[in-house]
């Protein structure tokens, strides 16, 4: 009782009025009291003092997004440069509504896990404008590494980590996932997945090639739905043979689809991410003149308007668990981006990933809520509660409740607005979004208390985004 008291007496940090609350699983009203970054208070009229009062006037505050796949100062092989490090892509994942960001500490063969994650820790320290955890990308395999530094860093807090069944240097045999996925059953940590079958994505672009066939748009053809969903399949059976769940990462087209949802429906644990590149843009984008097309070029590439109107099935009926940008940005001019190995070089030469951080939210939010496609909870739960659940950081992170940090995104919503490139804060000359319409932004942006953008404003210095652990996934059991 006096520890209440003296609650009541102390002097809040922050108090959101007239909100609407949207969780996973509710929509109130009540006004938000926040102190010390976290959220104590959700309750009408609250009457304390508080340092700071804002008033939402009735529009809905949300947990801030969490945005469970983008690559961010991730070094390549090949020459080129990822657009975004970690100051850009944490201010524009801000000024779309995210509030944590979890990229990939990637281990190319021979590298040592703990000072991959050491090195990326001082990419990201005192440059982010938010949250950030990591994912790791396992690509050596080694006994050492399965046995020794993998066990050691998911206990360490970076319980999640990114196998690919394709890229020369960083595939895996399925002899090698099998040995991955026992260890990470064990461990309990979650294994992402990029499925597609390599052989056949060699095959088919060693055919289009000496056919002459090296444009952009071959580069869809070279990574047909049919290989998406045949390295689905087998993963899921690599999956059952370890009694292992994968999440299976940027899911695109329909078969693939069909076979998450079997699997799901039989009761094996196989969760399921999509990204806005699958919802928004289609495979004919690839096919522009000269080498426009190339900004398109990500893997899985765009499909067809009918997968399209799957992965929209998809999140409706459950079978997709989160929605990431899966932001991998290049620069279109400057040659050390799309056009490393020069604008008439084959597509297969030309580096995969689209820019999305910023606008994955307005998108999702504007064609799906305000367009009557999915609920406010349906988002809430893709976009923020359920990437915090399988990446161990829930209820830190993903909802709106007492003790979680008080990281809120007022919407407007109702509006009218287009993107356009300029108005993003990411370092990229592009967007693959230019000139859709939205309907709905985020007006204010707060992290751990703070309000990090209001009214397209940022409102903090680089280096307040802090480092998250990852806790052990609710998912993997
Ligand atoms: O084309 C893509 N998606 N590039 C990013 C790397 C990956 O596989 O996610
Ligand atoms: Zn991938
Ligand atoms: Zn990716």
């Amino acid at each position: 009782l006096i520890y209440n008291i003296l609650n009541l007496l102390q002097m809040l940090d922050l108090i959101i009025k007239n909100a609407k609350v949207c969780t996973s699983s509710d929509v109130f009203v009540c006004d938000i009291g926040v102190q010390n970054k976290e959220i104590v208070l959700l309750e009408k009229n609250i009457n304390q003092k508080s340092k700071e009062i804002l008033d939402a006037d009735g529009k809905y505050v949300l947990p801030g997004g969490i945005d469970g796949h983008c690559h961010l100062d991730q070094p390549m092989k090949d020459g080129s440069v990822i657009a975004d490090n970690f100051e850009s892509g944490t201010k524009s994942a801000a000024f779309g509504g995210t509030t944590t960001v979890i990229p990939f500490a990637v281990q190319y063969k021979g590298d040592n896990l703990r000072k991959v994650i050491q090195d990326y820790h001082k990419k990201a320290e005192g440059q982010c404008y938010i949250d950030y955890a990591f994912h790791t990308i396992i690509s050596d395999v080694s006994n050492k590494i399965l046995h020794q530094e993998l066990p050691a860093i998911i206990k360490d807090g970076y319980s999640h980590f990114k196998i690919y069944m394709t890229y020369d240097d960083l595939k895996l045999n399925d002899r090698e996932i099998l040995d991955v996925l026992s260890i990470a059953g064990k461990e309990k940590a979650v294994v992402m997945v990029h499925a597609e079958n390599h052989e056949c994505i060699m095959w088919l672009t060693e055919k289009l090639e000496s056919e002459g066939k090296i444009s952009p748009k071959y580069h869809a053809v070279s990574r047909p739905d049919i290989i998406e969903a045949e390295a689905t399949n087998r993963a899921i059976s690599l999956s059952r043979l370890t009694k292992t769940p994968v999440l299976f990462v940027h899911i695109s087209s329909k078969e693939a689809i069909e076979a998450i949802r079997n699997a799901q429906t039989k009761g094996f644990k196989i969760l399921a991410e999509t990204c806005p590149q699958y919802l928004f843009l289609t495979k004919d984008k690839l096919d522009q003149k000269d080498f426009e097309g190339a900004k398109y070029v990500c893997s899985p590439p765009p499909r067809t308007k009918e997968d399209q109107i799957e992965v929209w099935k998809g999140i409706q009926n459950g079978t997709f668990d989160v929605f990431s940008s899966d932001h991998c940005p290049f620069f279109y001019e400057g040659k050390k981006g799309k056009d490393v190995k020069g604008k008439n070089a084959s597509f297969s030469k030309i580096p995969n990933g689209c820019p999305g951080l910023e606008t994955r939210l307005p998108l999702l939010f504007s064609d799906g809520v305000m367009n009557k496609k999915i609920s406010i909870n349906k988002f809430v739960e893709i976009t923020s509660a359920k990437p915090a659940k399988i990446y161990g950081l829930y209820p830190r992170k993903g909802t709106i409740a007492i003790g979680s940090d008080a990281d809120l995104v007022i919407w407007e919503t109702g509006i009218n607005k287009t993107i356009k490139n300029k108005d993003l804060h990411h370092n990229v000359d592009y967007t693959p979004y230019e000139n859709i319409k939205v309907s709905a932004w985020p007006k204010t942006v707060i992290c751990r208390g703070n309000i990090i953008v209001n009214d397209g404003k940022l409102n903090i210095s680089k280096g307040f985004g802090e480092f998250q652990k990852s806790g052990i996934s609710e998912y993997v059991y």
